[in-house]
């Protein structure tokens, strides 16, 4: 991708819900820099600046709802608008234009989702084989991994099924059968969908047949659902948080149909932090660390590189450059 504030018009996760209170906090998207804190229990996100002198609003604290700057403790609402200057003589108004630029706020799957422009997609919908929050199952964030390249990387290394048994080897792959077969992609404007099947380690000891079942949302959302033959599944969602060029926060979560007691979320979470540091040790060498959209800046392979081949075309639309074929 190399122009990253196309990026801008769709709907990125910053935070996880928890990370937002109501002490004010620094964000980063898209080299924008937030500030996210909860007014009434709504999380409100202003761009971290104010209109006044240029101080960082998450330098200041909430005070009923609203966020005091630290300098001279002009007061936003969660609109943005100028509530308050504590020096306006009376008899004076506050000026019209003393806004904070706010933005676009949902909250969904665990996390606290910005749109820096009006969103161009819709908001990712999540499949619903997998769907965060639904009680029949077990849903958990996992973690936010800091990785030192850029958000498309880590998509293309999550819907990447050769990479298993080299980066991942004897446990979602194996160095005798690296194989890749023939699979179909199902695709439409927004999304694609595919099913691999293939053989993983089991957790106590041998090795057993999965079905994946791969969601892709423009631009950076994807799902990965895992089913074993007697039908007990797991849903891993990654969904980046591009912070910069060459930089992404990886938000993971996770939802399950067994081990349904959180205490289990644990022995989950450590399992996916082993996966996705194998991953990392790798995927941060990858250069250039923004994903390329230009097809002929890397070499590519029809059948096992079908899926970053269409997220190439995905992000090059975005881009501006191509269309998805
Ligand atoms: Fe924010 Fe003066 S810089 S109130
Ligand atoms: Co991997």
């Amino acid at each position: 991708m190399t122009n990253l504030a196309a990026y801008r018009p769709y709907w990125h996760p910053i935070a996880m819900s928890e990370e937002v209170t109501d002490s004010p906090r620094r964000f980063t998207l898209l080299d924008e820099h937030l500030v996210a804190f909860r007014a009434g229990g709504r999380a409100a996100v202003l761009k971290d600046l104010c209109i006044h002198r240029g101080s960082a609003l998450s330098l200041g604290q909430v005070v009923d709802g609203r966020i005091e700057c630290p300098y001279h403790g002009w007061q936003y609402d969660a609109d943005g608008a100028c509530v308050k200057i504590p020096a306006l003589p009376e008899g004076h108004s506050i000026p019209r234009k003393a806004r904070a630029q706010a933005y676009q706020v949902r909250e969904e799957a665990g996390l606290v989702w910005v749109a820096l422009d009006e969103p161009v997609a819709p908001f990712p919908e999540w499949p619903e084989a997998c769907r965060f929050g639904d009680d029949r199952y077990r849903s958990h964030v996992v973690a936010a991994y800091d990785w030192t390249v850029g958000a498309g990387r880590a998509v293309e290394n999550f819907l990447d099924v050769a990479h298993f048994p080299f980066v991942h080897e004897e446990l979602l792959g194996f160095r005798e059968s690296p194989l890749v077969s023939e699979h179909d992609i199902d695709h439409d404007e927004f999304s694609m969908h595919y099913f691999y099947s293939t053989v993983q380690a089991k957790p106590e000891g041998g090795r057993e047949k999965v079905s994946l079942e791969y969601f892709y949302h423009v631009p950076l959302t994807c799902h990965l659902k895992r089913q074993v033959p007697d039908g007990r599944w797991l849903c891993v969602s990654l969904l980046p948080c591009p912070v910069s060029a060459g930089t992404s926060r990886l938000f993971v979560t996770c939802v399950r149909d067994a081990d349904l007691d959180p205490e289990y979320d644990a022995v989950y979470s450590r399992f996916l932090d082993d996966v996705f540091n194998q991953d990392k040790a790798v995927v941060s060498s990858v250069r250039p660390e923004e994903i390329p959209v230009d097809l002929r800046e890397e070499l590519h392979l029809k059948v096992p590189d079908a899926a970053g081949l269409l997220l190439r075309r995905y992000l090059g639309r975005i881009d501006g450059v191509g269309t998805v074929a």
